[in-house]
């Protein structure tokens, strides 16, 4: 059974709580927050006080995306601010870094993961596979809601599966970016198992049969 993680970047801002507790209502238990610096990728988002405010008013699982360079500057932030999945970009520093980031991460008490941008090879996320609790494969180039959904990215995506399959077989697999209802099965078939959904969630008319949809 497949998990949906509704992207809040696609939220109402002037109702932002209300579209969180209608999140939940509509039976979704995660939510993926974006955070954006300027540098990584060309947009701005939420810092770690808004995580630390989310996390007061919510318990759906908070499924922190870090779109930022050097995240081993922030990461202790994002941990104590109450994200329960924090995922790093492997492009965003060293090797030695990136280590040490996922331990980091896992040692504050919060499950670690790895994301991987349009262009970079399945190849890049091999020496983490085995200390990360989940791989996050970008199906855009990250920093805006509402692109269109790459589907030559499942080739990659099905072999990253194959990857976890033979080191790591508990990890998950997540997509993000321009997944709807259609984009969802493809990301399922090639072995994708927490959908990320911002514009088609946020804008779907009936969020809960949304939800139900994507969970079956
Ligand atoms: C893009 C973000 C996504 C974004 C997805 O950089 O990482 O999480 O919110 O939005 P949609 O689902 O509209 O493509
Ligand atoms: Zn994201």
């Amino acid at each position: 059974m497949a998990i949906l993680s509704p992207s809040i970047l696609s939220a109402d801002y002037m109702h932002f709580h209300a579209d969180m507790d209608n999140t939940k209502q509509s039976g979704a238990r995660w939510l993926h927050v974006d955070i954006m610096d300027g540098h990584f990728v060309p947009n701005l988002s939420f810092g770690y006080s808004w995580v630390k405010a989310m996390r007061k008013i919510t318990d759906l699982v908070l499924d922190v995306h870090l779109m930022i360079d050097t995240p081993i500057k922030y990461a202790e932030e994002f941990c104590k601010a109450g994200a329960d999945y924090l995922t790093i970009h492997v492009e965003a520093d060293t090797e030695e870094n990136i280590h040490k980031t996922l331990d980091l991460i896992h040692s504050l008490g919060v499950k670690p993961g790895i994301v991987v941008k349009p262009k970079t090879p399945a190849e890049a996320i091999a020496p983490y596979l085995d200390k990360v609790d989940m791989v996050l494969v970008m199906t855009v180039e990250p920093g805006f809601g509402g692109q269109k959904f790459m589907a030559d990215m499942m080739p990659k995506l099905k072999t990253i599966r194959q990857m976890l399959d033979k080191v790591n077989p508990a990890c998950h697999l997540e997509v993000d970016g321009g997944v709807d209802l259609q984009t969802a099965e493809v990301c399922k078939e090639n072995g994708a198992d927490v959908l990320v959904a911002g514009s088609a969630f946020y804008g779907a008319a009936d969020r809960k049969a949304f939800t139900a949809q994507i969970e079956k």
